[in-house]
């Protein structure tokens, strides 16, 4: 089989290093340069102890170092807006993208502007970019040239919460409730005295008050793909653990009997998404280390008002479904290959 020569610029950070362990196992994604900003010019087992020959041996290219001309995809996994100059150059130089970053997520530079706090680098590229929630926009990835994989937060709500909205059985006129916990490679490798060891661990507190970024993207695409102005109140938290996510979804709708059903149905042929039995809901736990997202519905009943009430528990793994893994899922795709290529469906257990 004729291998696909691939960049990783942002090889270094967590998102980074998932790719490596990832593409290292794809039988047509072959790595040939690594991109690293502080860390440029060292070898790669200086920076990530936990991979293996020959890959170690690889020295860590400048972030904006020439890519060679047989270099055919790109993963940018760097911070915003370092992301989109990166992007930019990989696009003019021909190659195909997949955006980590949020730097594509969002259809307007406003939108982005207002979210993040800076001026979008590259606004004439936000109309190439494709949404790339895979379960979703197949079609349009398989086409694209640059995509923008989603956030974990609101990979992890969307989801769950697009069949309901395409169904029309969630009350229009409330606030959805996400309450969410993340492990603490959510934010990144670079050192942050929030995340100190002493004060992350045995210790569980909210964060990203009065509105955390994602919350944009989240309102964005349950608008843009599940076709419903969605109004939602998200809360975020970090936990004493590495890797996972897991956000749990107060809604307020109609025939919420039917909502596992409907979900079930709906992702029956998505390798990625498990919809859990009746009275089974899921755990970081079930995902670690997987490409799966896992949902779980209970039926709460009527509430004091008379409105039928539920709750969605929706779990995955930050750094597969929530970033590199999905970055994969959407690589394949845009290149014309099985889906699951390279992708752990099972969770690493215990
Ligand atoms: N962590 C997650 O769970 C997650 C989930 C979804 C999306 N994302 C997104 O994915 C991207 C990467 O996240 P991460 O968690 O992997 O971050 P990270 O661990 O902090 O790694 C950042 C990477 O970018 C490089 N870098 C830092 N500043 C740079 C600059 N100014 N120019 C060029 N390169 C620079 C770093 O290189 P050096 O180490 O050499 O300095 C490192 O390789 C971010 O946009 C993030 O929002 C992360």
């Amino acid at each position: 089989m004729t291998m696909i020569n691939t960049a990783i610029l942002g090889a270094t950070g967590y998102t980074g290093a998932e790719l490596i362990r990832l593409l290292d196992q794809h039988p047509v994604f072959h790595i040939a340069h690594l991109g690293a900003h502080s860390q440029a010019g060292r070898l790669l087992h200086e920076v990530l102890p936990g991979i293996n020959d020959p890959l170690a041996s690889m020295r860590l290219q400048a972030a904006d170092a020439p890519l060679a001309d047989d270099i055919q995809l790109v993963f940018t996994a760097l911070p915003h807006t370092a992301a989109a100059t990166a992007v930019a150059a990989a696009l003019a130089a021909g190659k195909k993208v997949i955006d980590l970053s949020a730097d594509f997520r969002h259809q307007s530079a406003d939108t982005y502007a207002t979210a993040y706090g800076v001026t979008h680098p590259h606004p004439q590229l936000l109309p190439q970019a494709v949404y790339g929630l895979c379960e979703w926009h197949h079609q349009a990835i398989a086409h694209s040239n640059l995509v923008a994989n989603p956030g974990c937060y609101p990979t992890s709500v969307l989801l769950p919460l697009i069949p309901l909205l395409q169904a029309g059985l969630l009350d229009s006129e409330q606030t959805v409730i996400v309450d969410a916990k993340s492990g603490t490679s959510g934010a990144g490798r670079s050192a942050k005295t929030e995340l100190l060891y002493c004060e992350a661990n045995e210790s569980i507190r909210a964060y990203g008050l009065p509105r955390h970024r994602h919350v944009w993207e989240m309102e964005e695409w349950a608008q843009g793909i599940g076709g419903q102005t969605t109004h939602i109140r998200f809360v975020p938290h970090i936990l004493p653990m590495s890797r996972g996510m897991l956000s749990t979804l107060h809604l307020n709708g109609q025939r919420t009997h039917e909502w596992l059903d409907l979900l079930t149905q709906r992702y029956a042929s998505s390798p990625f998404v498990r919809v859990l039995p009746t009275g089974q809901l899921p755990s970081t736990k079930g995902v670690q280390g997987s490409n799966r997202c896992d949902i779980g519905v209970a039926c709460l009943g009527r509430n004091h008002r008379g409105e039928e009430e539920a709750v969605i528990v929706s779990c995955i793994d930050n750094l597969m479904k929530g970033a590199s893994g999905q970055a994969v899922q959407n690589a394949n795709i845009m290149f014309g290959l099985e889906e699951t290529l390279a992708l752990p469906l099972h969770a690493q257990w215990p």
